[in-house]
């Protein structure tokens, strides 16, 4: 775990992010949890009928963009050769050229916090206050990294030496945060970056691209490789001439990725089973809130969601619980983006596969809850779900589903409850709620993730304050977390510097 204490003894605070377009100043404090837009809704959902209003023909929340761009293996050469050759002159800006640069580049994203938000609600179906916080997000990445590149020269003695190419290969979940974060990281330690978008969210990729071009990053130290899927995509990844691989996505992703190329040096956050439990000293109205808001936010589509519950001792007994979590997920109001005042979205394709069936099928011994229901036609709008009676090692425990559907499980005891959470191949994020010193000591001294959250809910983690990373098989190659004090050094090594003459 990152300690908060000594980062803030080492690392300087930036200046909290200023909006300046004509986005709402609700909560203009930088380094907000993403999950805290409540004091934000009401401005946010008129802005955006504003937004509405301005966009005609605007479809909100089921546009793909179709389409590649590059797909001859001669380009992708092309692509290689460009951005390498570009990188020393990056490299030579230094580690305060470079930061200045960034720090442009959080102002372009926070004057097209309107444009960012549609695009991640058309593309991928965000709410407009879910996209809000992830803009917000991306400019605490922009302004942490430049600190941290300047960081990097501060350093006597020695010379940091960054990897040469970065590609990046960001999710469709987070589509501007994650995105902008593993872009900016890597041209913050002075590498040349190939950003390879997530098919489902290439718009915007772009449209994070464009920003940082538009803040002067040159547009050969970071190139938008709109990739065939295929052998084209694994010729870029696999090219023996890119020095780190950022990824963030499933497991089985960073396997296959290894598989085209065994010494891929991956730095990969990958999937999550994650459990919040929840004991008899908790308050149960705020543990029930963080409960639904962490499984059902992005309607259940963050790796760090709360997939399961694990009710200990008389919660699991009594009925208090149970209905204060069908009444918060029940009341959740289910739509697509184009409608302001949807809380909770789509899922981003038609539900088939394993979340089809989690969204329809029970296990044995279990009962629901609340029964999801599909809304629309197409099969991506679903109410919430929640199952009861989740078995120990069953598949509903063990296995990840990315869509709108919680479990419950029970426990006799606390060491038990965390032996249910810990049982995941996962290790990304787990949640406790108590209000018994003795049990959060016992929880911390055995709990498995790479990010810990108490009374709080688990989704959202904080630029800076609570960086990101995964434990077990949430993490794959560099075990860095983005947004923490270490990630940087994970993009480079150090060499000893010339001595003076
Ligand atoms: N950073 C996101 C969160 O904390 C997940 O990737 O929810």
């Amino acid at each position: 775990l990152d300690s908060l204490a000594a980062l803030d003894a080492v690392v300087p605070q930036p200046n909290r992010q200023q909006r300046t377009d004509r986005a709402p100043q609700s909560a203009p404090g930088l380094f907000r949890n993403a999950d805290d837009s409540d004091s934000a809704l009401p401005n946010i959902r008129a802005w955006g009928r504003e937004i509405l209003e301005r966009v005609p023909g605007s479809e909100l929340g089921s546009e793909l963009v179709a389409g590649s761009a590059h797909t001859s293996p001669e380009a992708v050469e092309a692509l290689v050769s460009t951005a390498l050759a570009a990188q020393p002159d990056w490299a030579g800006l230094g580690g305060s050229g470079r930061a200045q640069l960034l720090r442009k580049a959080a102002v372009e994203l926070a004057a097209n916090r309107g444009a960012l938000i549609e695009v991640a609600a058309s593309e991928t179906g965000k709410t407009l206050a879910e996209g809000d916080v992830e803009i917000s997000e991306a400019i605490d990445f922009a302004n942490y990294y430049a600190l941290g590149a300047e960081n990097l020269d501060a350093v006597q003695g020695a010379r940091f030496v960054p990897s040469k190419l970065t590609v990046v290969t960001p999710p469709w979940n987070f589509p501007i945060a994650i995105t902008a974060g593993s872009i900016l990281a890597p041209l913050a330690a002075g590498s040349s970056v190939i950003v390879k978008p997530a098919p489902q969210a290439k718009r915007c990729a772009a449209q994070v691209v464009q920003s940082l071009w538009d803040a002067g990053i040159p547009k050969e130290v970071l190139i938008f490789a709109d990739l065939e899927e295929g052998p084209i995509g694994q010729s870029l990844i696999a090219h023996a001439a890119v020095d780190r691989v950022i990824l963030t996505g499933a497991y089985e992703t960073a396997k296959l990725f290894r598989s085209w190329r065994k010494d891929l040096p991956l730095l990969a956050e990958t999937s999550g089973k994650n459990a919040i439990i929840v004991t008899p000293s908790a308050d149960p109205d705020i543990a029930a809130k963080d409960v639904v808001r962490s499984a059902f936010g992005h309607a259940g589509q963050k790796c760090s969601a709360a997939s399961l519950v694990i009710l200990v001792g008389s919660v699991a007994d009594s009925a208090r619980f149970r209905n204060q979590l069908i009444d918060a997920a029940a009341s959740l109001k289910v739509g697509f983006p184009d409608d302001p005042e949807t809380e909770m979205g789509p899922i981003i394709e038609p539900a088939s596969g394993k979340l089809k069936s989690a969204l329809t099928t029970l296990g044995d011994g279990e009962s629901w809850l609340v029964e999801p229901r599909q809304l629309d036609q197409e099969g991506r709008l679903f109410s919430p779900g929640v199952r009861s009676g989740v078995r120990p090692n069953s598949y509903y425990h063990l296995t990840e589903f990315f869509g709108p559907v919680l479990g419950i499980m029970t426990a006799k005891t606390l060491d038990e409850a965390i032996e249910l959470q810990n049982a995941s191949a996962y290790g990304l994020t787990a949640g406790l709620h108590t209000m018994d010193a003795a049990e959060l000591s016992l929880w911390l001294s055995k709990v498995q993730a790479g990010n810990l959250y108490v009374n709080r809910g688990i989704t959202g983690a904080i630029v800076q304050r609570q960086p990101f990373g995964g434990w077990k098989r949430s993490s794959v190659g560099a075990g860095a977390k983005a947004g923490g004090p270490n990630y940087l050094l994970h993009l480079g090594g150090w060499e000893p510097a010339a001595l003076p003459e």
